[in-house]
């Protein structure tokens, strides 16, 4: 079978760990899709994609238009662009987060604004983001952190009241509920998905802009292709000549190619069985690791789900270990962890930048210093997640 290989590469969940922190969930599905684009002639953007962003829709439900791109992080800043975002904006969004949540407004010359977050949640703490507020705010970028929904009641009431753009980072969040409204549906402006390869639906690299609002989702469609008046598949299956098209404004390279909507087809539709597993194995856990001196994570409330993309559990004071220690003990047993994240306001570019202190970010700092994620993915057996729990426990001795 791999006769004709040029560079195989061993499986991944044959490296140094046995039991590696994240695998993404592929299975023969997803291979055989693959397999019938690449025969297609269909690498790029092609029918798959088409059939992707309409599944993801009725996924979703409701009034929704999706746009598959390449990232999140291009999705983001596609639809930062649909809003008009200008050089000098400020834009309000979480320190405990991945870089590309706040990157993309500097792509602009515009300027996030750090906030802390809701140690109750891990999320963005609306009461920061009101505290924030000034002449210059044009719009919020909460993130669904680890899979569990921001308090959204509180963020549109803010948004709503002061006629804000707000932009969900849900690169976590699939299927996450908000007070029982699937992200990804809500009444925001946007919400934007990864599907990098750890996250709960992987195509490699991959992520999908979903929006209620028409003329944003035309906007993002047109700027995703170099701002052309038709992408390929349209010209492809047009009566108008394919290279007759119009560049109406100076856009990006974000399309996704027919190759990641294979995967994201078979994906998409395994994502109830995937969800429920994670869920399975977060019960497993909070199961397992009561009565340890740890915090486990935040659960949802009321009607929110949790989509549990990250186990986060925290450390307290009076465990035997040190976080750093904990991971490199795992680690000695084969079992990768993870930290999620070191906060934007201690990386050098954002700390220089705003001249940030960690003071003034104290809930975002404390669950740094403490926090660890253990690995949570659809790939792992309950013997895994055994093999976890009994390593937990055996380190922070009890
Ligand atoms: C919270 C968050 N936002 C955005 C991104 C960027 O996603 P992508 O890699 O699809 O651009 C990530 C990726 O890890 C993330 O964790």
């Amino acid at each position: 079978m791999f006769a004709a290989c040029l560079h195989r590469v061993p499986a991944l969940a044959m490296s140094d760990f046995s039991l590696p922190f994240a695998l993404p969930d592929i299975g023969e599905e997803e291979i055989a899709e693959v397999v019938d684009s690449l025969r297609s002639g269909w690498i790029s953007t092609g029918p798959k994609v088409q059939a992707f962003e309409q599944r993801f829709a009725e996924f979703l439900g409701g009034d929704v238009h999706t746009v598959a791109v390449n990232s999140a992080t291009g999705g983001m800043h596609l639809a930062l662009e649909a809003v008009g975002l200008q050089p000098g904006d400020e834009v309000i969004t979480t320190t405990f987060t991945f870089t590309a949540t706040a990157e993309v407004i500097r792509y602009f010359g515009a300027d996030p604004v750090l906030v802390d977050i809701d140690p109750g949640t891990l999320c963005i703490d609306p009461r920061a983001v009101e505290a924030k507020l000034s002449a210059r705010t044009r719009g919020i970028l909460p993130v669904h952190y680890g899979g569990l929904a921001c308090d959204m009641e509180s963020l549109q009431r803010i948004a709503s009241s002061r006629e804000l753009f707000l932009i969900e980072d849900a690169a976590h969040a699939l299927p996450t509920r908000a007070d029982g409204e699937l992200v990804g549906a809500l009444d925001t402006t946007a919400a934007v998905f990864s599907f990098y390869a750890t996250k709960p639906l992987a195509t490699g690299e991959g992520g999908m802009v979903a929006t209620r609002d028409p003329d944003l989702a035309a906007r993002v469609r047109t700027m995703r292709l170099h701002g052309m008046s038709r992408d390929a598949f349209d010209r492809y299956v047009s009566d108008v000549p394919a290279w007759r098209y119009d560049i109406v404004a100076p856009g990006y390279k974000y399309n996704m190619t027919d190759v990641a909507a294979s995967m994201g087809l078979h994906q998409l539709a395994k994502a109830a069985r995937f969800a429920a597993r994670r869920t399975e194995i977060a019960e497993a856990y909070d199961d397992g690791l009561v009565g340890l001196p740890l915090e486990l994570p935040p659960r949802p409330r009321g009607l929110s789900t949790h989509a549990w993309h990250l186990y986060v559990i925290r450390l307290d004071r009076q465990a035997p270990v040190t976080r750093d220690r904990f991971i490199e003990l795992m680690s000695e047993r084969g079992i990768g962890c993870s930290v999620h994240y070191v906060p934007l306001h201690l990386h050098s570019y954002w700390r220089d930048r705003y001249k940030l202190s960690e003071d003034e970010f104290p809930a975002a700092q404390a669950t740094f210093e403490c926090c660890v994620s253990l690995p949570i993915y659809t790939r792992m057996s309950n013997d895994d997640v055994a093999r976890v729990i009994d390593a937990t426990r055996a380190i922070l001795g009890q």
